[in-house]
């Protein structure tokens, strides 16, 4: 049976954060409460119910009843090769692999270990936490060109930044939030070429590479392994399958050296991936197949529905290659946080505002789509009506 996508969780009583009134009402200065009829399309989480076969594996499994201490399955390891293989063509091999807590807090643990006191790059706008993971080091950052609709790297900058600021480390979003672009081939190509000459590690977050949208492949960092091994990717399920709350993922590296000194470095902290979440990322990458294609096939239509809307003002949309999240440029909007403040009390619709993406983002709010399609596409409609009268 087909798994029906327009049924959502019922969220508002039980500690969501994108449903919760008394969180939105802290972030969005808003006075609701938990009966109010609001638009939640912030934080990038998803709103519809799980497949049933991987709940029915799920209560067989907390039904057994044992969550002590535990070591990882081989089972765990190819449900992940047989994945990236699979879904991205990538190989991928099981010593490359180890188990960790959440992405970004993967990301947060690899900086604080190869890159403490270093210097970090980052590339505006980006994903908040980056910011944090990058202070662990010395921050830097660079914008992103905003041409033709999408964000390129102006690589000339990008050696120059290496080269004047001795980077030592690269954070990077592929694809990339909030903009949903798939690099191409070439551009990564070019990145880690660069990265080699100037001996830039690069951990790159790759959790929004299976929602895929446009018929752009997603190409993984671990296709660069065979020229350049000084990468680790960091990534997981839990925004395909909606499993943050897990807090379980996992690294992808084939330098042997750095890979052990990243697990002894889990095992100094007494870091281990937790039981539910490794079982769970292993039943969804199995058993989650069929769910997850009608997931892209819902998705895809309430972008599409989305872009259409707004093509019809001058909102500048950045149609996403992957991800549920879309990135909108207000061309009238001076300040975008307080607008967002404004269309949250006005019209109950609540979106993530462009500051929130560090720098590079004046004007641009994010919208996020994975939720009901009538529901979105209300909110829709009441962002457009009040961004056309809203008084600048
Ligand atoms: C680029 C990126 N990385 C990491 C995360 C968080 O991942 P996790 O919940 O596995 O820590 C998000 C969540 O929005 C994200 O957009």
């Amino acid at each position: 049976m087909k798994h029906d996508f327009n049924l959502m969780l019922e969220r508002r009583y039980n500690g969501s954060m994108k449903w919760e009134a008394s969180y939105i009402n802290k972030r969005f200065q808003t006075h609701f409460t938990d009966e109010d009829k609001f638009y939640p399309l912030f934080i990038a989480d998803m709103d519809f119910t799980m497949d049933q076969g991987i709940k029915d594996k799920l209560m067989e499994f907390v039904g057994a009843g044992d969550f002590g201490y535990f070591h990882v399955q081989d089972s765990f390891y190819t449900s992940i090769i047989k994945w990236h293989e699979d879904i991205h063509h990538t190989h991928i091999q099981k010593e490359w692999i180890t188990p960790s807590i959440g992405t970004i807090t993967s990301l947060h643990l690899l900086s604080d270990l190869f890159s403490k006191d270093k210097n970090i790059l980052i590339l505006t706008p980006v994903y908040g936490p980056f910011y944090s993971c990058a202070q662990l080091g010395k921050a830097h950052t660079m914008p992103l060109t905003y041409c033709n609709h999408e964000y390129v790297i102006d690589f000339k900058k990008l050696e120059k930044t290496f080269q004047e600021k001795h980077i030592h480390t690269l954070l990077f979003c592929n694809p990339h939030n909030p903009g949903g672009k798939a690099w191409s081939y070439d551009e990564l190509n070019q990145l880690v070429g660069l990265c080699k000459k100037y001996n830039v590690m690069i951990l790159s977050d790759e959790i929004h590479s299976n929602i895929l949208i446009s018929s752009k492949p997603f190409v993984s960092l671990v296709c660069f392994f065979d020229q350049y091994d000084r990468i680790f990717v960091s990534t997981s399920p839990n925004k395909t399958f909606n499993i943050s709350g897990l807090s379980t993922s996992y690294t992808i590296c084939s330098n042997e050296d750095l890979n052990q000194q990243f697990n002894n470095y889990l095992s100094s902290l007494h870091i281990g991936a937790q039981r539910l979440g490794i079982y769970m990322i292993e039943t969804v990458y199995n058993e989650g197949r069929k769910w997850y294609q009608g997931l892209l096939e819902y998705l895809r239509r309430n972008i599409e529905m989305t872009i259409f809307l707004l093509e019809t003002t001058d909102m500048e949309v950045m149609k996403p290659d992957a991800g549920y999240l879309i990135w909108i440029h207000l061309p009238k909007v001076k300040n975008i946080d307080q607008f967002i403040m404004d269309l949250a009390n006005q019209t109950h619709v609540l979106l993530e505002t462009g500051s929130r993406f560090i720098e590079n983002n004046e004007g641009w709010l994010r919208i996020n789509t994975a939720t009901n399609h009538d529901l979105l596409k209300e909110a829709i409609e009441k962002l457009m009506e009040f961004y056309n009268h809203y008084e600048m």
